[in-house]
């Protein structure tokens, strides 16, 4: 469409320079002039296309706008020679004429193919499958400063050509003329300088519009990511579809957002080791390797995704449940490593475990602490209501304390302790499946034995004899 206006606007210009405006094409006739024209370019902007695909279409992204210029601006060259050809040598037109004429169509062809080549740019950047940004090392080709003072040289450089060109053939000629014929002269001089100037600057305007249209596209794109960065979204890279400044401003920023996407990973990592090994040092006292919450947590985790929680809650859990029993850390010696069942006040002391550890874990903005106090508080909360510390029933229960527990006591029972040995996997199920509805939720119970292959097989990545670092 484009194109097609760019066309029309050089064949209507040109048509009503040569039969209106400009004296010195008169003796081509009325309608020869618009004849000749019209077929030179309607025969140019039939094999345009071909041209295009060829050669802009099945090039490399980082050639396309180049080679559309290139071609854009090779066809009205070639238009303007063909035209130049025939009225030098069919009507005798004299150089100055014939230089117009050439200098009309190429000033039009530098337009058009200027325009078209910042259109193919904003093309290959709102189509994003067509350049894969990481296999591209970005860097300056073609500066956009150069691109800026390239229109502006060369349209004032057109526009002072023809213009020139002007001024030297008509002022001969109004010179020669006597004076009632210099007055119209005039005029018509006076009218072919408006057209030119009008012409050029209407141009002109279209083609600074278009370059900065162009730029406002890549300023989107760059404060685009830069506002998904400051939001915490450092998914939204910048796509890099040019080769100038803007592709290595883009490069850097997609730089800077891998390198923080990275101290991130890093960060959450070390907070995960973290409050691993705070679960596993409270664990070591009555466990001897701790590996206990390492296995409990990803049991956890895989539980709540089978219960269809999100991603985010599934994550929270694996994070928190380690510090399940962190509270351990506050009950005494002769409780905690007491071999035989507890009795009396040594029960009521190990029960304070719950309390203690959600007294430990309060207070924190953050959402994985506040679940790990929640987790701390109601693991030992029952379905049926004959928990502790506060015999909440059912949904009263937090999901996380009603996930919790099932893996908690699997592994237990399936571990060996100093005080017991390991249970077989058929008689830990057994019991969870008895405890439904009582100890446990009965529809997290069901989830947790259609799981039982993954849950063996974290068992297994995770056994006494292996460690995590
Ligand atoms: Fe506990």
């Amino acid at each position: 469409m484009r194109i097609t206006i760019h066309y029309l606007l050089s064949v209507t210009a040109l048509a009503f320079y040569g039969e209106k405006v400009c004296p010195l094409l008169e003796s081509l006739g009325v309608f020869d002039w618009s004849i000749r024209l019209t077929t030179v370019f309607a025969t140019l902007f039939l094999i345009r296309p071909l041209l295009i695909k060829w050669l802009v279409l099945k090039s490399d992204w980082q050639r396309q706008a180049q080679n559309q210029f290139f071609i854009e601006w090779s066809l009205f060259l070639m238009a303007a020679g063909i035209l130049g050809y025939y009225n030098s040598y069919e009507n005798y037109f004299d150089l100055v004429s014939g230089m117009k004429v050439f200098l009309g169509c190429a000033t039009f062809g530098f337009f058009a193919a200027a325009d078209m080549a910042l259109e193919r740019q904003k093309i290959i950047s709102e189509t994003p499958n067509l350049v894969e940004w990481k296999a591209y090392s970005a860097r300056v080709v073609f500066p956009i400063t150069a691109k800026l003072t390239s229109i502006a040289v060369f349209s004032l450089l057109f526009m002072s050509l023809i213009l020139f060109l002007v001024f030297l053939k008509d002022l001969y000629w109004l010179l020669d003329l006597d004076q009632e014929g210099f007055e119209s002269g005039k005029d018509k001089f006076l009218r072919e300088l408006l057209f030119v100037g009008t012409v050029i600057l209407g141009e002109l305007i279209n083609l600074i519009y278009s370059f900065c249209r162009n730029l406002k596209q890549f300023f989107e794109k760059q404060n685009s990511s830069m506002e998904a960065v400051a939001s915490g979204n450092l998914d939204q890279l910048v796509h890099i579809t040019s080769q100038d400044e803007f592709a290595v401003m883009g490069s850097h920023t997609n730089h800077m957002i891998e390198l923080l996407k990275e101290r991130n990973r890093q960060l959450e990592k070390t907070r995960q080791e973290i409050i691993q090994r705070l679960g596993r040092a409270a664990e070591y006292r009555d466990n001897e390797t701790g590996m206990h919450v390492v296995r409990m947590s990803h049991f956890s985790e895989a539980l709540a995704k089978k219960a269809n929680l999100s991603k985010e809650q599934c994550d929270l859990i694996l994070q928190a449940s380690p510090m399940h029993d962190v509270g351990k850390i506050g009950i005494p010696d002769n409780v905690l490593l007491k071999p035989g069942k507890l009795e009396g006040e040594e029960w009521t002391k190990m029960q304070t475990h719950v309390e203690v550890g959600a007294s430990i874990l309060s207070g924190s903005d953050s959402k994985l602490m506040q679940l790990a106090e929640e987790i701390a508080a109601t693991h030992h909360e029952k379905y049926d209501g004959t928990g502790y510390p506060n015999g909440l029933k059912g949904e009263e229960i937090s999901i996380e304390g009603r996930i919790v527990p099932i893996c908690d006591v699997f592994d237990a029972l399936t571990s060996v302790r100093p005080y017991k040995k390991a249970w077989t996997v058929e008689d830990a199920i057994e019991l969870i499946k008895k405890e439904k509805g009582k100890h446990f939720d009965p529809d997290l119970v069901d989830n947790f034995v259609s799981i039982l292959p993954e849950i063996l097989e974290i068992r297994e990545r995770y056994s006494e004899n292996k460690s995590v670092a």
